[in-house]
């Protein structure tokens, strides 16, 4: 208690200059008196913005160094969570998703016979989890990983025709009596000169430099996700009959299998999207966590334990991921469609319509606006929440957190950063 109160007080004193500078709402005092409840009037509650609920999601608080997660921001109170998917579940199913490619598909993909299965890297952000899990996954299925402190290599290697690189190995695999080397000819990250990660037209031009330098010897093509995937697939590996792999399972990506696209990963943003919303109406409506997820509410939805896992230390939940591939796509084609056994309206005698502000981190990120976004879109009103949509650069905080000068208004938030760093820019918003 007393701690909680010191470190409320302590970012408050910190913070008290950029309120000043916010202005305009009338609704969030400075809490300097020193009151742990500083709960003056707000426009739809009489919460104080540091009591209301908090989800985070999809990029889940942690160091862009180590990855350690950042757990004062998953305890801001005790309403936060985070919502994200299972990213080394999904990151094993992408690497073993492009193993089975090859090992099904062996003839003619060796494209210049010269006994190396070449593949090229598309990473996304080098700081993000997510992101470093696909690139391990991706490397341990294909032999290519190579430790560093105790874990596999996520950096890129540039341009690695000769082998040569640090980062990784050149690998074996036997397929019908013969062995293959297999090798990662390039990995970058993808990023543009404005500082967009997972940006798809840097992924675009990539590849038109790879294949024209080295493009005989690339045999696969592999993304950390479906927006820097289809880029490369519609510049350069569909025509050339490359199979490209990526992560989303966002429709067109789906709809590309049919004309050559190996594969992508589901990572269930049908759930993810339904949960980021519902851990915010259950706190709102002051019942059990689990309700409407584990436990069916009082409209009928609940999940299944196939699709999420519960992590209580963590206080996350992680959907879990499919390989979506040329066997099973058909289930697959629209990736905002709802998910059936939690798409019933709840009635809103008892769950009151609510006010809650969300932001994604950059409205032109292409599965956050084409997939995630849509997906909320489409379970807000089922849940009577009332959401403010916010869109960022992908690039900059503050263009986001400036966005949120006037907490009061609303009675919950859900939150997509920039970098997974920066959650205290937030809270200290939401301490005030
Ligand atoms: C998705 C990426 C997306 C990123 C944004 C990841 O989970 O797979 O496509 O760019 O989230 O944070
Ligand atoms: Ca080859």
């Amino acid at each position: 208690m007393k701690m909680k109160k010191f470190v409320a007080m302590t970012m408050t004193a910190m913070l008290g200059l950029s309120l000043a500078a916010c202005g305009g709402g009338g609704d969030s005092e400075s809490g300097d008196s020193g009151s742990n409840d500083s709960g003056s009037s707000a426009a739809s509650s009489d919460v104080a913005n540091k009591d209301k609920p908090l989800v985070w999601f999809n990029r889940q608080p942690s160091n862009s160094s180590t990855g350690e997660l950042d757990m004062t921001a998953l305890n801001f109170n005790k309403d936060t969570y985070y919502v994200g998917f299972d990213a080394n579940q999904g990151a094993e199913l992408q690497g073993e998703m492009i193993k089975e490619y090859i090992e099904n598909n062996i003839d003619g993909l060796d494209r210049n016979g010269d006994g190396i299965i070449g593949y090229v890297l598309a990473i996304g952000d080098i700081g993000h989890n997510d992101s470093i899990a696909r690139t391990r996954g991706v490397r341990k299925a294909m032999g290519t990983a190579v430790e560093k402190d105790g874990e596999i290599n996520s950096e890129p290697v540039g341009t690695n025709t000769d082998g040569s690189a640090a980062a990784v190995q050149d690998g074996k695999i036997e397929v019908g009596g013969k062995e293959y080397i297999v090798r990662e000819l390039a990995s970058q990250e993808m990023k543009n000169s404005a500082g967009a990660t997972w940006d798809a037209a840097t992924a675009g031009n990539a590849i038109g430099t790879w294949s024209s330098s080295f493009g005989k010897e690339i045999d696969i093509v592999a993304s950390n996700n479906d927006g820097m995937g289809m880029s490369m697939f519609n510049a350069w590996s569909k025509d050339n009959k490359v199979p490209t792999f990526g992560y989303d399972a966002n429709s067109d990506a789906v709809a590309a299998i049919a004309e050559g696209y190996g594969g992508t990963i589901s990572q269930h943003a049908d759930v993810q999207a339904y949960l980021t919303l519902r851990v915010l109406r259950n706190a709102l409506d002051g019942v059990d966590v689990d309700t409407g997820i584990g436990t069916a509410d009082d409209a009928g939805n609940v999940l299944s334990d196939d699709v999420y896992v519960y992590n209580a230390d963590e206080r996350s939940y992680y959907a879990l991921n499919v390989a979506v591939v040329a066997d099973n796509y058909q289930d697959f084609t629209d990736s905002t469609k709802i998910y059936d056994p939690v798409g019933n309206q709840l009635d809103e005698s008892s769950h009151a319509t609510k006010k809650v502000w969300l932001n994604i981190y950059n409205a032109s990120d292409n599965f956050l606006s084409s997939t995630y976004q849509p997906l909320l879109q489409n379970y807000d009103k089922l849940l009577n929440l009332e959401v403010e949509y916010i869109g960022g650069d992908g690039q900059t905080e503050s263009n986001i957190t400036n966005r949120l000068g006037n907490p009061g208004q609303y009675d919950a938030f859900a939150i997509n950063m920039v970098k997974t760093d920066n959650a205290a820019s937030y809270t200290s918003l939401l301490s005030q």
